[in-house]
């Protein structure tokens, strides 16, 4: 397939596209939702399944989305519909790309709500309000007026309406970075905001670690046992041969090294496709998923549930409090517990507001590049275009805050049911469309380790056979309940899940008509160049 002949943008270092991706990989998923999930099921024991899914398909999955963006980079095309086009040699293929853009744009709709509590919660450390004294109860009460979830339309009144002023700050500091571009907004931000994070939660990390047993009156809550609840590989009353046998444990790891990895949704292709045709793309996929496993693991991992432990006690393995509640309910709580705790309070929620926004500007990038090289249109108005659709969406997403609704439904459906889909296609694509003796081709060229055969292997048979069969047991699993949530409308309140969806549908079918377009007028240039050189 020709080339576009427009001028393209590039990554002005190999250092800067790792920490894009890494940026984009670090976010809220490590610092909350591992360790919740985690301490759910059963500490050591998710290692194992974590373990397993990071090899067969989070790693692979990762390596496919660094060969084919470049490949499709260096072929003129940056969206994961023109990439795919690029690389099946066939225009029909974009359309299987579709969920490439979707889905980083529609999980951004919620995902900036929750960056914005991030950035209000470090606020509320440095003004004072987060100082709320002993009673639990208190940290539960401010949590449910800041994020509006006791009825719809909270968040546009009164004490609420702080989270609305968190959220214009976020979403203007988002696409002001978008709008300078890949080098000068993503590299740049991403360039200080990923040691400046990791320095914050290293801090936070000695401080965690060196508790000792605060409370003499209960030497049990120690930080060595807190290190224990999380690490562990069995809970008490529960042996590690009972844990590994819950289908549950191996989906949620699954699902949690894709969101985390930010693997299957397309915008590593996007990403990789401003390289260069010979940088090395295999070191650098092992370097920033390895720089994930870091912060998640090690970072993460030490942090959250040994510190909970140690002013909570056991009940926060024993009934975990769930991602929100552990991260804004409980650790306000810990926090105030602990020796200059609002400092370490403002550092935590601080350092969890920078992952988020290196998170949140890669959910914009893929649906920036379709909009410009599909309609050929300028950044301006591709940002102005995507701006006006986000902001949409992250207002039906905080119009219907009760009990979060919205939120959970789209993360539901998008952020862990397209992103099996969409990452079945695209191993599917390299393993068998592109074939595995040219997708390794791609993956070695400029390379900087040598990739076992074994891989080949994995990408083509293994991992394909490990997501449907992940797929299709979580579908049995989680999907009936789910639908029927679809139906379940209270007295006098509109039905949020189904409208939810609604959204869904509607982001889709607009997708679609903008891949429409792209199609046909690549079709018309490709048509025009054959004519010039036959
Ligand atoms: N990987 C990010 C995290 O761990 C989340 C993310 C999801 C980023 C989707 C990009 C796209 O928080």
């Amino acid at each position: 397939m020709a080339k576009i002949a427009e001028k393209k943008e590039a990554w002005a270092s190999r250092i800067g596209v790792i920490l894009a991706v890494t940026g984009s990989a670090v976010g809220l998923g490590n610092f909350l939702r591992f360790p919740g999930l985690a301490a759910e099921y059963g500490g050591g024991a998710f290692m194992i399944p974590y373990v397993v899914a990071f090899l067969l398909i989070g790693l692979p999955i990762a390596w496919v989305e660094w060969s084919l963006g470049r490949l499709g980079g260096t072929r003129g095309y940056n969206s994961a519909p023109g990439v795919f086009r690029a690389v099946c040699g066939d225009r029909r293929a974009s359309y299987l790309a579709i969920l490439g853009p979707l889905i980083p744009v529609m999980i951004y709709m919620y995902y900036v709500f929750v960056e914005a509590w991030c950035l209000g919660y470090a606020w509320n450390y440095l003004s004072g309000g987060l100082l709320l004294g002993n009673n639990p109860a208190e940290y539960e009460t401010f949590f449910h007026g800041f994020v509006g979830s006791q009825r719809n339309g909270a968040s546009f009144t009164g004490h609420g309406a702080q989270a609305l002023i968190f959220l214009a700050i976020c979403f203007a500091l988002n696409f002001f970075l978008i709008y300078r571009g890949l080098t000068k907004g993503i590299e740049w931000f991403c360039r200080w905001a990923m040691p400046a994070l990791i320095i914050c939660a290293l801090i936070v990390l000695v401080r965690v670690l060196t508790l000792g047993t605060p409370n003499p009156d209960l030497p049990e809550q120690n930080i060595i046992n807190g290190l224990g609840a999380m690490w562990n590989p069995t809970k008490p009353g529960q042996t590690l041969g009972q844990a590994l046998s819950n289908p549950e444990i191996w989906l949620a790891a699954a699902g949690q090294i894709f969101f985390s990895l930010s693997v299957g949704f397309g915008i590593i292709i996007t990403y990789s496709s401003y390289m260069k045709k010979d940088d090395d793309v295999a070191l650098s996929a092992l370097t920033s998923a390895a720089g994930n496993g870091f912060c998640e693991v090690v970072l993460g991992g030490l942090i959250t549930i040994p510190a909970a432990f140690v002013f909570l006690g056991i009940s926060i393995v024993e009934n975990p409090p769930g991602t929100f509640g552990m991260g804004f309910v409980s650790l306000p709580n810990v926090f105030n517990q602990m020796p200059a705790g609002p400092f370490f309070g403002f550092l935590f929620f601080f350092l969890l507001f920078l992952a988020a926004v290196t998170s949140s500007l890669s959910m914009l990038q893929p649906a920036i590049a379709l909009f410009e090289e599909g309609l050929g249109i300028g950044r301006k108005a591709s940002v102005a275009m995507l701006g006006f659709i986000t902001l949409i969406g992250a207002l039906f997403v905080v119009f219907f805050s009760k009990d979060l609704t919205a939120l959970d439904t789209i993360d539901f459906w998008v952020g862990n049911v397209c992103i099996y889909v969409m990452a079945t296609i695209q191993v599917i694509v390299f393993g068998w469309v592109l074939g595995i003796g040219r997708g390794l081709d791609a993956l070695g060229r400029g390379a900087e380790i040598r990739i076992p055969r074994l891989v080949g292997f994995i990408i083509k048979y293994v991992s394909p056979v490990y997501l449907i069969a992940i797929f299709i047991l979580w579908l049995l699993h989680k999907l009936p309940d789910r639908v029927m949530a679809l139906g379940n409308v209270e007295d006098g309140e509109p039905p949020v899940a189904a409208l939810s969806v609604g959204l869904i549908v509607i982001v889709l079918v607009f997708f679609t008509l903008i891949i429409n377009r792209a199609v046909s007028r690549w079709d018309r240039r490709d048509a025009a160049e054959t004519e010039v050189s036959p």
